[in-house]
């Protein structure tokens, strides 16, 4: 009988999880990014860029987008193998003078994406396109595409 319900139960749970994927959790998982790169704005997916991107601006924390963001060595060294490791596969083919961007909003996908659908109100909100969470809700789970 025990054994029964096991198989139907992963019967049940083939049959659903696809449907579910949608809503898997696609966010951070890496708990020292999380805290560290969390502490001032979400922490990005590191789906979003290249690994170029990722050890160019881990290189110079200190010069992170007009803040101090500094890191000790050790931790650096970790996040930094973390966003390598999951970051995004292939560069991106058509870049200004040749380099990969270190922002996600100044990804030309990104810049289209957003063109025309962005309230002015929803803007106000959110103060800056940095601000993803503003706008998606699902975003620290990495979805985007539920409002
Ligand atoms: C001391 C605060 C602080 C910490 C800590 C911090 N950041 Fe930032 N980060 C910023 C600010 C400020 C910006 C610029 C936001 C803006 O332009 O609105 C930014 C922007 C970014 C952007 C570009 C977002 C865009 O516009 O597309 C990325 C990517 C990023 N940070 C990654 C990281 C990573 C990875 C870490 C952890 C190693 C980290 N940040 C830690 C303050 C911080
Ligand atoms: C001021 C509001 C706002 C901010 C901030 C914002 N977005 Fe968006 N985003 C939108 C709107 C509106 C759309 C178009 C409607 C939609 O598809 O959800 C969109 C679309 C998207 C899409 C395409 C979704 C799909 O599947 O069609 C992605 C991916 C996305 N945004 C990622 C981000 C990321 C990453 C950030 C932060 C770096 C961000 N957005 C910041 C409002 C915003």
């Amino acid at each position: 009988m025990k054994k029964i319900a096991i198989v139907t139960a992963t019967a049940f749970a083939m049959l659903v999880l696809p449907a579910n994927a949608k809503h898997k959790d696609r966010g951070v998982k890496d708990e020292l990014t999380k805290t560290e790169c969390g502490a001032c704005h979400m922490p990005f997916q590191p789906r979003f860029l290249p690994a170029i991107s990722w050890t160019t601006m881990m290189s110079d924390l200190a010069n992170h987008f007009g803040e101090d963001a500094s890191l000790d060595e050790e931790s650096r060294l970790k996040i930094q193998a973390y966003l390598v490791e999951n970051a995004r596969k292939k560069e991106f083919k058509k870049v200004k003078d040749g380099v990969q961007p270190l922002r996600i909003t100044e990804i030309r996908w990104f810049v289209r994406e957003h063109r025309g659908e962005v309230s002015k109100r929803a803007m106000e909100k959110a103060g800056t396109m940095s601000n993803c969470a503003a706008c998606h809700s699902g975003a620290e789970r990495g979805q985007y595409d539920d409002d």
